[in-house]
């Protein structure tokens, strides 16, 4: 098992917002989880993440066999854990590929592995660019400032295609992307996610993504747990009925 999480409850300034929340992702499966506005779907992914502010009050989380929730943020990235973000943050004064580089030697270091040349990281950038359809000129400047909606989720794609990460927490990736960009972000997804011991979590509200990158299980979350589990066909049921109507 890659993530199990059980009975977690964390809160934000002093305010609970999950609620004993139980998930469990084994390696190689899709999740995808649904729910309503303000159900606590990204602040899972924050707490998940180790985010300042967000306080676990109770549960657990065991990711890849360690207790995650004793790992420092960048300890918990160098674990295999990424996460992609519904707001995906502008660097001003630092360049993509200076960020991304530096990302992956502190990972590897962390790991006991040695740095990449800058030769060796420049084939690896240039190769995920390419295949996420953004030119190394935007690998250049700084990271995500001036990128449109579909740019910054491009290069979310571009980042975790470069960390190669063991699973994947994506919030939101499908928002405000379109059809295009939604069919490029999705292949993205899959090419370097769908893999043998890999794992990805998908927080989503439109069944359009999951069309692309087909989930093992669908959960709903609902005021701060897991309120419902299903298939796939789930996640259609909800587009046709709703949320209040299928958690209820
Ligand atoms: N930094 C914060 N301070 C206070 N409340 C917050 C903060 N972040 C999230 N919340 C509250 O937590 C709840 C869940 O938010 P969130 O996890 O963003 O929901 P979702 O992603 O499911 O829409 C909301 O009621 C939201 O207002
Ligand atoms: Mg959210």
């Amino acid at each position: 098992m890659i993530l199990k999480i059980e009975n977690l409850n964390a809160e934000v300034d002093g305010k609970p917002i999950l609620k004993g929340l139980s998930l469990s992702i084994n390696a190689g499966e899709v999740h995808a989880i649904m729910g309503p506005n303000g159900a606590g779907k990204s602040t899972l992914s924050y707490v998940l993440g180790g985010r300042p502010g967000y306080e676990v009050t109770g549960g657990s989380a065991t990711f890849d066999g360690q207790d995650l929730l004793a790992l420092d943020p960048h300890e918990r990235a160098a674990a295999g854990l990424f996460l992609g973000f519904q707001y995906p943050v502008e660097i001003p004064g630092v360049s993509n590929v200076q960020f991304l580089r530096e990302a992956l030697n502190a990972q590897r270091k962390l790991r006991g592995e040695e740095p990449l040349s800058g030769g060796d990281f420049l084939r690896l950038a240039r190769g995920q660019a390419d295949a996420l359809g953004l030119s190394m000129d935007m690998l250049k400047r700084p990271v995500n400032v001036g990128f449109s909606g579909g740019e910054k989720k491009r290069n979310e794609m571009v980042q975790m295609g470069i960390i190669d990460p063991k699973l994947a927490i994506l919030d939101e990736t499908d928002s405000g992307l379109d059809i295009d960009a939604l069919r490029v972000v999705s292949e993205g997804i899959n090419r370097i996610m769908r893999k043998p011991g890999k794992s990805v979590l998908l927080i989503t509200h439109y069944q359009r993504l999951l069309d692309y990158v087909k989930p093992d299980f669908v959960h709903v979350l609902a005021a701060g747990r897991i309120v419902k589990s299903g298939g796939p066909e789930l996640a259609l049921e909800l587009e046709r009925e709703g949320y209040a109507q299928v958690a209820a």
